[in-house]
């Protein structure tokens, strides 16, 4: 409705507001299917989809998403594959790029100078399988490291772990998260 609402005649600043309106309706429907995601995990009714897919253009992709909001901030957001991946792979790219878009977007959330670099790395691999390191760095707040073995406990008890317990620690060197 936002975008028909954009078609028609409008001041500048309804413009803005229209457009604040369907980033918002985004945002929230992120939020909804994320959490209907992870009711589906608790469920164990998280189905994973067996597609082809190329993943440069996978993580070309994601990165695009981000570029804007990075290059906002004036930060270097780089990534690249390394050469012994291969490139066409069999597996969920839509999940994939949903971690990988979570990871990438707190990287460029919470730097305020500097870069955030993703690299993909073959760390195994067989005549069916491959075994792949995403990797996210940034130069950031980081995570003190007390903190960083509560990182992926449930939601639930994630809760103690508050946004300002991170912000009171000096800016340090980026930390670095694997999947
Ligand atoms: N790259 C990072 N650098 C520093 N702190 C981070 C980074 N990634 C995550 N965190 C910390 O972990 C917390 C949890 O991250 P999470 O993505 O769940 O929430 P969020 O980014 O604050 O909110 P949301 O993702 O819902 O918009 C963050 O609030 C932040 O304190
Ligand atoms: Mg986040």
């Amino acid at each position: 409705m936002t975008n028909l609402l954009s078609d028609t005649e409008m001041t500048s600043q309804q413009r803005e507001y229209t457009e604040t309106i369907r980033r918002s309706a985004e945002s929230l429907l992120l939020l909804i299917n994320d959490v209907l995601d992870f009711s589906k995990v608790e469920a164990r009714k998280l189905i994973f989809e067996t597609i082809d897919f190329n993943i440069q253009e996978t993580i070309e992709g994601s990165l695009e998403l981000l570029a804007e909001t990075a290059q906002g901030k004036n930060i270097e957001l780089a990534g690249f594959v390394l050469a012994d991946v291969p490139t066409q792979l069999r597996g969920d790219p839509g999940r994939l790029r949903q971690v990988f878009v979570n990871l990438v977007s707190n990287a460029v959330k919470f730097t305020e100078y500097g870069e955030v670099v993703v690299s993909v790395a073959n760390l195994a691999e067989t005549e069916t399988h491959v075994d792949l390191r995403f990797e996210v760095r940034d130069t950031g707040i980081g995570i003190p490291a007390e903190v960083q073995t509560r990182l992926f406990q449930v939601f639930s008890q994630g809760g103690q772990f508050h946004h300002a317990q991170v912000r009171r620690h000096r800016p340090g060197p980026g930390h670095f998260q694997a999947v």
